[in-house]
C-alpha cells in the first residue's frame, strides 16, 4: 500500500471526492475556497469553478453537468457555461446554515445535509442541521434535524441500508433504507469513536465488501471498519491531520482518493503540516469501491 499526493496544489477545505467513471475525472469541492474542482489523473489538468458561496458537495447529473449543495441551496452547474442555476432552498429561518456533505442513492437522489455556523473548525452552532433529499422530480424533502455536522453518507450495494454520520455524535449510524421511496427508519450507533483521540468522523465511503472507509478529522486517519461488528479492520495514514473524506476511483475503483483541510491553521502550523488541503492516493489497498451515483433529475 502506498500513499501520495495525488493534487499538489493545497486548497483551503478539500471535501466530497467523487469518482465519475464516464469522464475518468475526480469531482471535490473546497469548502471555503468556494470552488467546484475536477480533476484528471491522466493529464493532470484542474478544472475550477466558482461558486457564489460555501459548496458543500457535488454531483454529477445523469443528463450532464453537475448538482450542488452550496450555501442554503441545491442548484445545478452546467460545465460548459460555468453557470449556476438554484432549483431549491432549505433552512429559509437559518440563514448562517450551510450545506455539508452530500451523495446520492441508487435511485438517483441527492441527499445532503446542513449545519449551523462554525467559527472555528468543529465549533457549531449546535443541532441547527437537517437532512435533506432532493427528489429527481424537484422536490425536497427533510429526513431529520437536530444535526450539528452533517457528514458521510454510504449505502450498501444491495441498498437496504443507509450509514450516516452527524460528526459530533462521534458514531456511525445506520438506517433501513427502502429504495423506491427513499424512506428512512430504525436509527441505530453501528459504531462508536472515543473523543478526542480517534478525531472527529466525517466524510466516508463503502467497499464491495461493505466495509465502510471513514475520514477522521484531527487524526490523520481513514479507518476500515466492518459495519456489521462495529469492528475497526485497518487505517492507514496520511501527512494531514485534518482528512475529511475518500472515496474510491480509477478505471478499476480501486485507488483511494482522500480529500484533507487547513482551514484554522495559523501560518506557522500550515507551515509545520504544508501537504494540508491537498488530495492524495492510496494505491495497492486491496480494496475496490461501488460506482458513486448520479443525481437523475
Ligand atoms: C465540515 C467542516 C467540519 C468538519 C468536522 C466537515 O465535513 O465541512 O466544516 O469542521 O466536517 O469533521
Ligand atoms: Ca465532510
Amino acid at each position: 500500500m502506498a500513499v501520495s499526493v495525488a493534487v499538489d496544489e493545497p486548497g483551503l477545505l478539500l471535501e466530497g471526492p467523487h469518482w465519475d467513471s464516464r469522464t475518468g475525472t475526480l469531482l471535490y469541492v473546497d469548502i471555503h475556497g468556494q470552488h467546484v474542482h475536477r480533476w484528471d489523473p491522466v493529464t493532470k489538468q484542474k478544472d475550477t469553478y466558482d461558486i457564489d458561496c460555501m459548496v458543500g458537495a457535488v454531483v454529477p447529473r445523469e443528463s450532464g453537468g453537475a448538482v450542488v449543495a452550496a450555501g442554503t441551496k441545491f442548484a445545478f452547474l452546467d460545465f460548459e457555461t460555468r453557470q449556476l442555476n438554484t432549483v431549491a432552498t432549505v433552512d429559509p429561518h437559518k440563514p448562517r446554515n450551510r450545506f455539508n456533505d452530500g451523495k446520492c442513492d441508487a435511485a438517483g437522489r441527492f441527499w445532503a445535509g446542513t449545519m449551523g455556523d462554525e467559527p472555528v473548525p468543529t465549533k457549531v452552532d449546535r443541532k441547527a442541521g437537517s437532512l435533506y433529499c432532493l427528489h429527481t422530480d424537484g422536490n425536497v424533502t427533510k429526513a431529520f434535524n437536530e444535526v450539528d455536522i452533517s457528514n458521510g453518507l454510504a449505502w450498501t450495494s444491495d441498498n437496504s441500508i443507509m450509514y450516516y454520520i452527524d460528526s459530533l455524535q462521534y458514531s456511525v449510524d445506520a438506517f433501513d433504507f427502502d429504495l423506491p421511496t427513499g424512506m428512512l427508519r430504525n436509527r441505530r450507533q453501528v459504531k462508536t469513536f472515543d473523543p478526542p483521540v480517534d478525531g472527529v468522523p466525517d466524510g466516508m465511503c463503502i467497499d464491495t465488501d461493505g466495509k465502510l472507509w471513514i475520514a477522521m478529522f484531527d487524526a490523520g486517519q481513514v479507518l476500515q471498519v466492518d459495519p456489521e461488528t462495529g469492528t475497526q479492520l485497518r487505517s492507514i495514514s496520511f501527512p494531514a491531520p485534518r482528512t475529511t473524506s475518500c472515496c474510491f476511483g480509477g478505471p478499476n475503483l480501486d485507488i483511494m482518493y482522500v480529500t484533507s483541510s487547513r482551514v484554522g491553521y495559523s501560518a506557522e502550523e500550515v507551515q509545520q503540516k504544508p501537504l494540508s488541503g491537498c488530495v492524495f492516493q492510496v494505491t495497492g489497498l486491496g480494496a475496490r469501491g461501488t460506482p458513486g451515483m448520479c443525481y437523475n433529475g
